[in-house]
């Protein structure tokens, strides 16, 4: 199964499997990786599963949509490599990739 590392604030890094067809975000959520809030359960609608992504492994990621570009815009602590983790789809070929959880995230 494909891993993932999810970065915190204070640099602890934890690695966590995520099946092929989950998101980033289910794969957060399933081990309870603080600072992925997901309020919105993975619509692309709510910007509380911002993650950045490390470049090496954004160069491989589908391009976001529109929808997504836009809410990206407004998170806290955006960056050229940011990502909504709901709209990562794990597969074998993101075995590995890592992202940054940036330490405040869209409030609700
Ligand atoms: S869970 Fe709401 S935007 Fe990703």
């Amino acid at each position: 199964m494909p891993r993932a590392v999810f970065v915190t604030p204070r640099g602890e890094e934890h690695s966590v499997e995520v099946a092929a067809g989950l998101s980033l975000m289910e794969g957060a959520r399933d081990e309870d990786i603080p600072g992925i809030i997901a309020e919105c359960g993975g619509g692309a609608i709510c910007g509380t599963c911002h993650v950045r992504v490390d470049p090496e492994w954004y160069a491989l990621l589908q391009p976001s949509k529109l929808s997504e570009t836009a809410l990206l815009e407004a998170v806290p602590e955006g960056s050229a490599t940011s990502r909504l983790a709901c709209q990562i789809v794990m597969s074998e070929r993101l075995d590995g990739i890592r992202v940054q959880i940036p330490s405040e995230q869209l409030a609700f």
